[in-house]
């Protein structure tokens, strides 16, 4: 798939086939995820995976969308790492490039997955289930991973509703 049919195709998948992804190919897609930009090339992310199913479910009472956690394979937590001091925003964005990197490659490579921000007004619990007490490091959102079982529709605005010319 070319790069262009690839960013205009992605779609966000909620509903997961029970098959599990080998771990060669997580492995490619988070060596996607690290070739995102980032301010000063800091890369400031942390990655946390989870595939174990008893972790999952205690996950998935941290959000609205548990359905989708507990019926995934895989759940990527995503921080941001504040060690090295730097503007908080663009380091954020950085954090944004990541996950879009990350959703790309997964629909290249014929996976899906959906970007979960709907956790993070339980990212106490989340920080907590992870047993992580540093201050310098913030959860981000989750993406829910695997095999599509449906592909859902979705829709944009029409350019001239966002876009002027100068
Ligand atoms: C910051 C952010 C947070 C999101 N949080 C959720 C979420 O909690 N649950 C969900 O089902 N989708 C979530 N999404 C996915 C959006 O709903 C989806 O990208 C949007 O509706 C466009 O659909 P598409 O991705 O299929 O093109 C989130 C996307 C972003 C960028």
């Amino acid at each position: 798939m070319d790069a262009i049919e690839c960013l205009k195709s992605r779609r966000s998948i909620r509903k997961f086939k029970k098959q599990q992804i080998p771990r060669e190919i997580i492995l490619e897609i988070l060596e996607c995820g690290r070739w995102a930009p980032s301010g000063v090339n800091y890369q400031p992310w942390k990655i946390f995976i989870v595939t174990n199913p008893e972790f999952k479910k205690k996950l998935a009472k941290c959000t609205n969308y548990s359905k989708i956690i507990n019926n995934c394979p895989s759940v990527f937590l995503i921080y941001l790492d504040k060690t090295i001091e730097y503007s908080y925003t663009k380091q954020v964005q950085s954090i944004g490039a990541f996950f879009e990197n990350f959703l790309l490659s997964i629909h290249a490579m014929g996976l899906g997955g959906v970007w979960i921000g709907e956790i993070l007004n339980q990212k106490d619990e989340v920080d907590k289930l992870l047993d992580i007490n540093d201050p310098k490091l913030e959860f981000m959102g989750a993406i829910a991973l695997g095999y599509p079982e449906e592909i859902g529709k979705s829709f944009r605005k029409p350019l001239d509703s966002f876009v002027s010319w100068i």
